[in-house]
């Protein structure tokens, strides 16, 4: 993969307060890349020094090998579609999205074609005459979108355009978004604060904490693999267990002791010798309950807990199992294909399992 936006060890402080703190990323052109994170984590700066809106106290930012560090914004081959995508009230959406073409004093039928094209893309060719007041939350989102990529920027930086709108619409619009993304071929750089707007878009995602990026990969990477306990809750649910290492087994496999629990046998990454102090992090979604011990053997984790409550969803149910100290949350999808499982009753006793593989080491240090 070629580096095609480069972060170069950017930081940027507000008086006291490190917004961004020593951010390196590079991003190949054409992927679709997500800045994850909670609210002040840092992403709109970031963005915003992409941009040109903001200037970094220290590092670079370079475009196809160009430092433009020092660009003005208009200068700069990105664009921004901003969560308050304000589109001017008087003006058509034809002319919204022209407007950056008569600015930029490009030939008429340049401008004709190029909005045309646009209107098409985002699918608003019939509505091209409507003034904004006149469009659904969606249709305007559009509209900011055609406008933001009418003059080709190389980067596209879009800062929660999804926020103002509806779950169903929002849901709409990803796909949208995943569809325009596959058509134009722009680089896009998408901040949010929604793990499942990251997941579905995305071909790689920073995880940004506190200013930091804790973790860049490919949404399945961050889930399956999380480094820290920090991704491991920013993207899903998952239970954590404090223990330490009792037993290195060959093929890669450690078992650790928890106190109160028992000592599953997991995946050994990271950990490196015996007696050191870790944590397990198991997702729900991989505990499965029966109301007979599993019997395959010394590969399967199995414990025994109480049920203390369920919720259903729908489409699948959550239960909380009680195991000494510990509280561990399963989920369960129910499917004719799904065996032995059952849909136990509080109060009832059960096996909690899960497979070795299932298991993961994160880092002890950032306790969740
Ligand atoms: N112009 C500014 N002056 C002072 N502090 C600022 C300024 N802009 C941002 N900050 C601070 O920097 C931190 C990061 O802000 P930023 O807007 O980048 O967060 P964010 O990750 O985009 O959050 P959100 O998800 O809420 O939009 C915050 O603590 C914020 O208060
Ligand atoms: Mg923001």
């Amino acid at each position: 993969m070629d580096d095609f936006l480069v972060i170069d060890h950017v930081t940027k402080t507000f008086g006291a307060q490190r917004a961004v703190d020593d951010v390196s990323l590079a991003v190949s052109p054409g992927e679709a890349f997500s800045l994850l994170g909670p609210s002040g984590c840092g992403k709109t700066t970031l963005l915003r020094m992409i941009a040109g809106f903001e200037r970094p106290d220290r590092g670079r930012i370079l475009v196809a090998g160009q430092d433009i560090t020092e660009l003005p914004p208009e200068q700069r081959p990105v664009n921004t579609v901003f969560q308050n995508y304000a589109l001017f009230p008087h003006l058509n959406v034809w002319e919204n999205v022209a407007f950056g073409l008569r600015m930029g004093r490009r030939p008429r039928e340049e401008i004709r074609s190029g909005v045309d094209r646009m209107l098409e893309l985002v699918r608003l060719a019939e509505h091209a005459r409507k003034r904004p007041a006149q469009l659904s939350g969606g249709q305007r989102q559009r509209v900011a979108i055609a406008r933001a990529l009418v003059n080709r920027p190389q980067v596209l930086l879009l800062d929660e355009p999804l926020a103002a709108l509806d779950l169903k619409l929002r849901q709409h619009m990803l796909m949208e978004l995943n569809t325009i993304h596959e058509q134009v071929g722009t680089t896009f750089i998408y901040v949010t604060h929604d793990q499942g707007e990251a997941m579905s878009l995305s071909n790689r995602i920073a995880v940004m904490n506190a200013g930091k990026v804790e973790q860049i990969d490919s949404p399945e990477h961050l889930y399956e693999t999380p480094r820290s306990s920090f991704v491991a809750t920013f993207i899903g649910d998952a239970n954590f267990f404090t223990g330490k290492a009792v037993e290195m087994q060959h093929e890669g496999y450690v078992r650790v002791m928890i106190e109160g629990l028992g000592s599953p046998l997991v995946l050994s990454n990271g950990v490196v010798s015996s007696n050191q102090m870790l944590r397990l992090m198991v997702r729900p979604e991989k505990i499965s309950l029966t109301l007979k011990r599993p019997l395959s053997g010394e590969r399967v984790n199995a414990f025994p807990g109480v049920v203390e409550d369920s919720s259903y969803f729908g489409s699948h149910t959550r239960y909380r199992i009680r195991a000494g100290e510990h509280l561990i949350t399963a989920q369960l999808q129910r499917s004719r294909f799904s065996g032995g499982e059952i849909s136990p009753a509080h109060g009832t006793s059960v096996w909690m399992s899960f497979h070795p593989d299932e298991g993961r080491i994160v880092r002890l240090e950032d306790a969740a």
